[in-house]
């Protein structure tokens, strides 16, 4: 039976679109899982969202849909986040949404076994509270004393809530940690030990009751499980922990989480502690990889520093992008990502190095034997030797690499073995062997072949980086399926001696620096354009109205005092008004879908009060509330008109 490997990325918040930091992630993943699929293992390779938590919740009430429909348009959407694995190549076998109905039952299971055996209790959550955010913050979280987010004062403020005993777990996480290769790279035990452990672990709060986007505590429905516990259990929920959805937990678990720098204490203390409570194995590791940084800093959104993977993919190739992530920054360590940088690395190894070697090894063999290899061949040890020892014990040291979470060490020794082809080019001079071929054809063809073959040998290596365009370069080279497996890349002298080569596009043109610079940026101001929402507005009436008609409308400054769901209508919210007069005013709104009741409460909106009353739904309807519509990517959106809570209820409108 073959080895099985379960390889993970962290799951994405869809609060945004993603960037080239969330890409890089992924396709390092990829590569591996690649890898481990190309050395004949069985790979489950799973990637997904995390959906819930108050950000998505306040971020799609700004955008006036349900969070459901917030998300769903990231991740499923044009561009979103599965277009963006399918146009990077990213061969996931599963895709998790914490939405999934399966998700939700199981995470509704894990947090009751949690309760039940002891180390989930009911406790109360103390933070510093935003009242206009409705957001509880640690003290660390504070801007200057004040809410992160809107800037205003916090308040000290407990909320009832579960938590989960990690203290408990501290001792054997400790050791977990010191004392087995369970956290990767090694240099980030320290930092977790240092700054989590010794300071002493504080329960963790796993509940909350002050927003409502999130998976519902079965057996106390006020709470929501706060989303640690929701997002890291999707490891195994993808595999059917605790749900009938999937089936294969013990075929496959534990797996290997990938995950980046800031998430490593999620991993490495609450994931390992979570498990243990459940009785189940632990992760074989967790790899915390860096950061790839702009100009020294974070990429965010609030920046407006993100770079778009979209862009740089459609101009310069998906693989060229992907090998550039993967050959520039040391995994497990940040780096300063930047246009220039991936230019100068398509330049200088994908044109210079491999695409030379491909194109003259190419063009020669078709040039001097009409594109097939004779098999009078001459080899010489002393000209070859180096080369050849070289190339054939690539796949060990290459293997080495892979296997200690080091892809950019493994693309440093491919990419010696394609260097030193290319001065074996140069030291064999195959252009004056070409001379005379009676005397030297066969030499000549042996010097071809040890191209070939070093290059065959190279791009088997390549692929789980590369993989459409090793795919053409083994159909340029002539290597069959046959010698692109993993056991050919040890073997020396698999391919053919009478192989025939057929020259095909230039895989990796040369770019110039200021020309494809200029191009980028002007992708980029594009894009930007693009991304302004488009308005459908409807067109403006033709047909006018004279001022006396008009002035008979009588337009009223209303306050919410009460707002419900009308009973068996999902589209009409009841409202009670004040509206200057002394006696409440009750309009019906078909706009449930736009607002929750509780949010308009307090509001201060218009109306238009001298409408003829209108039953709805058996109720009456004085009046009418004055919105806003329009109409985005084919959506209707729809805006109350709200103003300054200063203005008093019953100011007319003129
Ligand atoms: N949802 C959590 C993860 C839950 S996993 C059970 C989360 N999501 S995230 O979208 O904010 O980040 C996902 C991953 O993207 C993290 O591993 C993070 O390190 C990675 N990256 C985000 N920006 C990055 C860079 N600029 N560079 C490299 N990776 C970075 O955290």
């Amino acid at each position: 039976m073959s080895e099985t490997c379960y390889l993970t990325t962290p799951i994405y918040y869809p609060s945004d679109r993603l960037h080239i930091g969330h890409t890089y992630c992924t396709v390092a993943t990829d590569t591996l899982a690649r890898y481990h699929r190309l050395r004949g293992e069985e790979v489950l390779f799973l990637t997904g969202t995390d959906e819930h938590g108050q950000k998505i919740e306040d971020k799609a009430r700004e955008a006036n849909v349900t969070p459901k429909a917030f998300v769903d348009a990231i991740v499923e959407g044009p561009r979103g986040v599965k277009d963006l694995w399918k146009l990077m190549n990213i061969s996931n076998d599963r895709f998790i949404r914490t939405t999934d109905d399966y998700h939700v039952k199981a995470i509704q299971r894990i947090f009751k076994r949690l309760y039940d055996n002891g180390d989930i209790y009911k406790g109360v959550y103390k933070g510093k509270y935003c009242k206009p955010c409705e957001s509880f913050w640690t003290d660390s979280q504070l801007k200057d004393g004040c809410c992160p987010d809107c800037g205003r004062p916090v308040a000290d403020a407990e909320e009832e809530a579960y938590f989960f005993r990690l203290s408990k777990y501290a001792g054997k996480i400790r050791d977990l940690l010191e004392n087995t290769d369970f956290l990767q790279p090694r240099s980030r035990v320290n930092e977790m030990v240092r700054n989590f452990i010794d300071p002493g672990l504080e329960d963790l709060c796993v509940s909350r009751t002050s927003f409502t986007w999130g998976i519902p505590v079965d057996f106390d429905p006020k709470h929501v499980v706060y989303v640690w516990v929701d997002a890291l259990s999707n490891y195994i929920t993808a595999l059917g922990y605790e749900n009938n959805r999937y089936d294969d937990y013990h075929k496959w678990w534990p797996g290997i989480n990938i995950v980046g720098k800031e998430i490593v204490r999620f991993h490495s203390i609450i994931w390992p502690a979570m498990l243990m409570s459940l009785g189940e194995p632990l992760p074989k590791h967790v790899f915390g990889h860096g950061w790839l940084l702009l100009d020294g800093g974070k990429m965010s959104k609030s920046k407006g520093n993100v770079v778009d993977p979209y862009i740089l993919a459609e101009k310069f190739g998906v693989d060229a992008l992907r090998f550039f992530l993967m050959r520039t920054f040391p995994f497990g360590s940040d780096g300063n990502f930047s246009n220039e940088a991936l230019i100068q690395t398509i330049n200088t190894d994908l044109a210079n190095d491999l695409g030379n070697l491909v194109s003259r090894t190419t063009a020669m063999v078709e040039k001097y034997f009409g594109g097939t290899l004779p098999a009078d061949q001459l080899e010489q040890p002393e000209a070859d030797g180096e080369l050849t020892a070289l190339a054939a014990g690539l796949r060990a040291r290459y293997a080495a690499d892979m296997d200690t979470f080091a892809p950019h060490k493994a693309l440093e020794e491919v990419f010696k073995v394609i260097q030193r082809a290319n001065k074996y080019i140069d030291e064999n001079a195959p252009w004056t062997l070409a001379k005379d071929m009676e005397a030297n054809g066969a030499r000549l063809a042996r010097v071809m072949y040890n191209l070939l073959e070093s290059t065959r040998i190279c791009a088997i290596l390549l692929t789980p980086f590369m993989p459409s365009s090793m795919e053409k370069l083994f159909a340029q080279t002539g290597a069959g399926p046959d010698v692109q497996t993993w056991d050919s890349a040890a073997r020396w002298g698999s391919l053919p001696p009478t192989t025939t080569v057929s020259k095909g596009e230039n895989l990796f043109p040369r770019l110039e620096m200021d020309k494809a610079l200029a191009e980028l940026e002007a992708a980029e101001a594009e894009a930007k354009k693009a991304a302004l929402p488009a308005l459908e507005l409807e067109p403006q009436a033709e047909e006018t109205v004279d001022f006396d008609t008009f002035c008979k409308s009588d337009f009223r400054v209303v306050k919410v005092k009460a707002c419900e769901p009308v009973k068996k209508s999902n589209k009409l919210l009841k409202f009670t008004l004040d509206d200057g007069t002394g006696t409440d005013r009750q309009i019906l709104s078909g706009i449930a879908m736009y607002y929750k009741p509780e949010e308009l409460v307090g509001k201060t909106l218009v109306a238009i009060v001298n409408l003829p009353p209108r039953k709805m739904m058996g109720l009456d309807s004085c009046g009418m509330l004055i919105s806003a519509v329009h109409k985005e990517k084919g959506a209707e959106q729809l805006n109350l008109l709200m103003l300054n809570d200063a203005i008093p209820a019953g100011a007319k409108l003129c």
